[in-house]
């Protein structure tokens, strides 16, 4: 794994791991949480499954599948990288918030015994196509990752990327998926970095962020999410998801943003602005 830049494996962990429940809330996420029903929440991601606007085949070809896989990873170019999805095989994987199951289907093809849950049924009816154009067996299943049906010390991973920042109760999430694991299980999550590149680039251009019309939208300093995933007692934070060219962008827009912006920001040696990058891989190990 490259560009670790937090690394928390000693006894502050530990200590904090026994202070459930968990620290208090900043004042971002206690608005977060604010009247949000777990209704609303299943009702928006029924409404606007991830990234459906780029596909252009119909919804739940096989075709459509493999354009939503080219876009993510090309978007997403640092995921293949920082998370090996062969790693599995053999070894129970659970999926929360799986969506159409992107992810998930690397994982299952190269192995893993995987589960996916999430709110939204249509995620779930479309992930079930998905593995059937794949070929692959997987269990999915419609259930809130804040109160999960599974036993304790069920699975070997819980796997949540772009998934806790959406949730009514994202603590809810990391206690589950701690019970859920089995001892020296891992857990690998992604939320977005309040102190980054692209919250910046939105204010200055005035675009919004992708799915912040959602009833729970959170950001997170590097630090809040260590602390969220403090019952882990080992903890590794890497920001990942620096710019890259875009073909949703035309004429002076486009030259502005891919020719100007996302080279001129690369060309910037990676250290120097890693703890800017959008997106916060957690990696916990119980
Ligand atoms: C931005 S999408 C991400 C989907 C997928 N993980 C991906 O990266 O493409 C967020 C997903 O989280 C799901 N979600 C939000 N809160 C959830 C919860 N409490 N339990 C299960 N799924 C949840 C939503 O239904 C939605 O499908």
């Amino acid at each position: 794994m490259n560009g670790v830049i937090i690394e928390c494996t000693g006894g502050c962990c530990e200590m904090k791991s026994k202070r459930f429940p968990y620290p208090l809330p900043t004042i971002d996420r206690i608005i977060t949480a604010v009247n949000i029903t777990t209704e609303a929440i299943r009702q928006y991601w029924n409404d606007h499954i991830h990234d459906l606007e780029i596909a252009r085949s119909p919804v739940g070809s096989a075709a459509f599948f493999q354009e939503l896989a080219t876009y993510r990873y090309n978007k997403l170019r640092y995921l293949p990288q920082q998370v090996d999805f062969t790693e599995f095989h053999g070894k129970k994987l659970l999926e929360i918030g799986c969506g159409v199951g992107i992810d998930m289907m690397r994982f299952a093809q190269a192995g893993a015994i995987c589960t996916g849950i999430d709110l939204a049924d249509t995620s779930i009816a479309l992930a079930q196509q998905y593995a059937a154009h794949a070929g692959v067996t997987a269990d999915f299943l419609l259930m809130d990752g804040e109160a999960m049906l599974f036993e304790d010390e069920t699975f070997d991973v819980v796997y949540a990327h772009g998934v806790l920042q959406y949730a009514a109760d994202p603590d809810a999430i990391i206690r589950e998926s701690y019970r859920v694991l089995k001892p020296g299980g891992r857990l690998i999550a992604m939320v977005y970095n309040r102190v980054s590149w692209l919250p910046l680039m939105s204010a200055l251009t005035r675009t919004s962020l992708e799915h912040d019309d959602a009833p729970a939208f959170g950001t997170f300093s590097i630090g809040e999410f260590q602390a969220m995933l403090s019952p882990f007692p080992t903890v590794e934070i890497v920001p990942e998801r620096f710019p890259v060219a875009t073909e949703l962008h035309t004429g002076l827009k486009a030259t502005l943003y891919n020719d100007i912006f996302v080279k001129g920001f690369n060309a910037i040696p990676r250290p120097l602005v890693r703890r800017f990058g959008w997106h916060l891989m957690g990696y916990a190990t119980k």
